[in-house]
């Protein structure tokens, strides 16, 4: 397979990193990042080459091979933009690009240049996603009807982010977190295993809002709290919530006539996908507390270990395009796909607060409390 660049040697950086060891035929012929220092720390790390510019990425990376653009989200059109000018097939980070506008800009210059223009997150393809797929297809749970999906972290304005490091050392960007919001970081993590199940979102009904107003000082905070319904063109209808409030909640549940598929782990490939028959035993309704565990097809992808929140394989995206266009067949994440799934996080982030929403003509005062509340 041929070979990659990276752009932007920060904490997902390392992720990447660690994931691509698990490829040992994906050859990484250097990183380059607007803060040298960065730079140099990343490079030493992992023993790879430094680039000097953006062109000097432009030169060293073969045009059958795919550039990684792991900057900040806010320079992410800027860096797609200048990559596939440069002839260059790209995988981003998410988001594809902070506006819908720059987003289709950004994916017509990809068709117009026959490039391949895709965007994480890729634990869609992963074991968990897949499987929980296939049970879905198989109807294991009965014609999928309804499905909640919860993307809560706890309460992480108060969580010890000072702390928390990458492998080469890059902080926790949580400033650059915060203005971004959970929104736009995270509820592509369930919505590409969504759109990837069910195809397009028909339309979406949501709202998001600041709930904690004070977050260590970040007074440009994006929304840190948002749900969804999505109603699917050809499917069921969806709920998705997302936080940095909630207590940790990461499951996912498709709820059908016969049963619950559910899992608990949105950032762990291996996690386990079981199915909770429902049942009637006397005169209760219940779905079984014991899953039976759905078994992957075969033979899957390497894992990576676990650092913080997540044991996802990062390389998973990057290494379907390598092979995607090794073989001349299109990337299952590029174009169409990594489009729509831009548009639908975009929806829900911009939602905002109920102002749009049916305002009630009736009101009443708080209850008085019973004597013994
Ligand atoms: N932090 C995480 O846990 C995590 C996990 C998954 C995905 N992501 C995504 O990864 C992306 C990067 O996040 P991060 O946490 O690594 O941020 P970060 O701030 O740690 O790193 C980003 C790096 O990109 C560099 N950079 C920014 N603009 C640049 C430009 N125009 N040219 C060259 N270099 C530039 C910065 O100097 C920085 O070193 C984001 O899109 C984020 O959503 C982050």
């Amino acid at each position: 397979m041929s070979g990659i660049t990276l752009i932007g040697c920060g904490f997902v950086a390392d992720l990447y990193m660690r994931s691509l060891t698990t490829f040992p035929d994906v050859k990484v012929l250097g990183a380059y990042d607007h803060d040298s220092e960065r730079m140099a720390t990343f490079c030493a790390h992992w023993d790879i080459p430094q680039i000097a510019s953006l062109d000097g990425v432009f030169d060293a990376q073969p045009k059958d091979g795919v550039i990684l653009n792991l900057t900040n989200p806010t320079s992410h059109y800027e860096i797609n933009m200048a990559c596939l000018n440069a002839g260059h097939h790209v995988w981003s980070e998410k988001p594809l690009a902070m506006t819908m506008e720059d987003a289709r800009a950004v994916c017509a210059l990809a068709s117009s240049k026959g490039l391949m223009m895709a965007s994480a997150p890729c634990s869609v393809l992963g074991q968990a996603a897949q499987t929980l797929a296939r049970a879905v297809k198989d109807k294991v749970p009965g014609e999928a009807q309804l499905i909640y999906a919860e993307l809560d972290d706890g309460y992480i304005p108060q969580a010890p982010l000072e702390a928390w490091r990458s492998e080469s050392g890059a902080p926790w960007p949580y400033v650059d977190e915060f203005r971004v919001g959970c929104t736009l970081e995270h509820a592509g993590y369930y919505l590409s295993w969504l759109i990837g199940m069910f195809g397009s979102v028909r339309s979406v009904t949501a709202a998001s809002a600041t709930v904690i107003p004070d977050k260590l000082g970040v007074t440009d905070a994006a929304p840190d709290f948002s749900t969804a319904t999505l109603f699917f063109d050809n499917g069921p209808v969806a709920r998705l919530t997302c936080s940095i409030a909630a207590p940790h909640d990461h499951q996912i549940r498709v709820i059908g006539d016969k049963g619950v598929l559910k899992l608990d782990k949105a950032w762990d490939n291996g996690a386990a996908v079981k199915f909770h028959k429902r049942m009637r035993i006397r005169r209760r309704l219940l779905e079984s507390p014991i899953g039976r565990k759905i078994p992957a097809a075969g033979a899957a992808h390497p894992k990576v270990g676990r650092w913080g929140a997540a044991s996802m394989n990062f390389a998973l995206g990057p290494v379907e395009m390598l092979r995607a266009i090794a073989r001349g067949e299109d990337s299952r994440l590029a174009g169409d796909y990594a489009l729509h799934l831009n548009e639908v996080t975009l929806a829900i982030q911009n939602a905002g607060d109920d102002t749009g929403a049916q305002q009630m003509t009736t009101g009443c005062e708080p209850m008085r409390p019973m004597e013994w509340g």
